[in-house]
């Protein structure tokens, strides 16, 4: 693995944003009413709104954690029909909760959702508050306080880095944050005191959606903003440059891996169950380790494929070695590696991008003459 480091620019001053908070919450009511009249005519259509359940609204802030709604809709879809209330999901094997997960990343979401399932459905009633949902797996103080108010309709405010942003444009805040954790605890206390009205829930639905259709980060489109008569950046022109984050140090990162083909069978790497990544999961195995370019196991490039991940730029070269009895005694000595057919790979859970780069190499290799599959598959098999 190489790493080098570049940093990337992001910036522009303006002022802390103290005076027009003051602004703002002095005509709170008629904020949140624009606010909620625009969501409630022009909100999305998104399967956990409608029909909505605590179920539904644990599964969907889960799966929105680290996921575009976008990607998560088909997830929540299938999952809700597989497992459509708690009790269906805590009697699931941990496998089938991963292969379901499968392709959405960060996949301690899965597990902790399951593991929630489990012990919500044992409990005499759900529960209620930000405080009893906080004590939960995998519920943090964001999770907490959206299922608390959209589910359970506590006056509580959801911060995430779409509230982030409505609020910082709303009141020019041009201080720079050195992450989205800094800028959320900054925004926590304005963000409490516009929420009110019957349904808190709603509202902060209304100002996640707001930052995602309308106040977005790049484009905002302040004309077809309903509270923009409201807001302190674009009265300033400055909706496009705030808020304003440090530069971030971005990593890159080259990783190796092994596409080795025997008899049929494509060899992975499966990590161990309660392993801090990945658990359970997956996926082509890093080539370092298990060949040194030195012993003559000749590598040929088979794919090259690029991903970010949070600070990280990763090319992932994918390899394919000659086969060598070196080789294949220093595979015999792992016990976490498996040879699994290639017509059986669906059955086995593939990490999110392993899932789509197996399957693309694989429909590849079985394209081939058996002659072109053995140079493909690095060598006489
Ligand atoms: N992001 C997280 N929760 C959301 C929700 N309920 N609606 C829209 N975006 C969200």
């Amino acid at each position: 693995m190489t790493r080098q480091t570049k940093r990337v620019a992001v910036a522009g001053p303006v002022g802390t944003g103290g005076e027009m908070a003051a602004v703002l919450l002095g005509r709170a009511v008629a904020f949140r009413r624009a606010l909620g009249t625009w969501f409630a005519a022009s909100q999305r259509r998104l399967p956990w709104r409608a029909p909505r359940s605590v179920y539904r609204t644990v599964v969907s802030e889960f799966m929105l954690q680290q996921t575009q709604v976008e990607t998560a809709t088909p997830y929540f879809l299938s999952w809700v029909r597989r497992w459509p209330d708690f009790g269906a999901l805590a009697g699931a094997s941990p496998e089938e909760v991963l292969r379901e997960w499968a392709g959405l990343g960060y996949y301690n979401r899965a597990r902790n959702l399951h593991r929630l399932a489990g012990i919500v459905s044992a409990l005499p009633a759900l529960p209620r508050t930000v405080g009893e949902w906080e004590r939960l797996p995998g519920v943090g103080p964001y999770t907490a306080a959206a299922i608390a108010s959209i589910a359970c309709g506590e006056r509580v405010a959801v911060v995430d880095g779409n509230v982030v942003r409505v609020l910082a444009r709303l009141v020019a805040d041009g201080r720079e944050f050195r992450s989205n954790g800094d800028a959320v605890t900054a925004f926590a206390a304005l963000a409490q005191a516009l929420v009110g009205g019957d349904d808190p829930g709603a509202h902060n639905e209304a100002m996640m959606e707001l930052g995602a259709v309308c106040c977005r980060r790049q484009g905002a489109r302040c004309g077809a903003c309903p509270v923009a008569s409201f807001c302190a950046a674009r009265a300033g022109g400055l909706a496009g440059r705030l808020p304003r984050f440090a530069p971030r140090v971005v990593e890159q990162v080259v990783v190796r891996r092994l596409w080795l083909v025997r008899a049929g069978r494509l060899l992975l790497c499966r990590y161990a169950e309660g392993a801090r990544r990945l658990s359970g999961l997956h996926e082509l195995p890093l080539a370092q380790g298990l060949v040194a370019d030195a012993d003559g196991e000749l590598a040929v490039l088979v794919a090259r494929k690029r991903r970010s991940i949070s600070q990280q730029r990763i090319v992932e070269e994918i390899v394919s070695m000659r086969w060598s009895a070196a080789l294949g005694s220093r595979i015999a000595g792992r016990t976490d590696l498996q040879w699994v057919p290639l017509g059986e790979l669906d059955a086995v859970a593939l990490s999110g991008p392993h899932r789509r780069w197996v399957r693309e190499l694989a429909g590849s290799f079985l394209a081939l003459t058996t002659e072109a599959q053995g140079a493909f598959s690095g060598g006489v098999q």
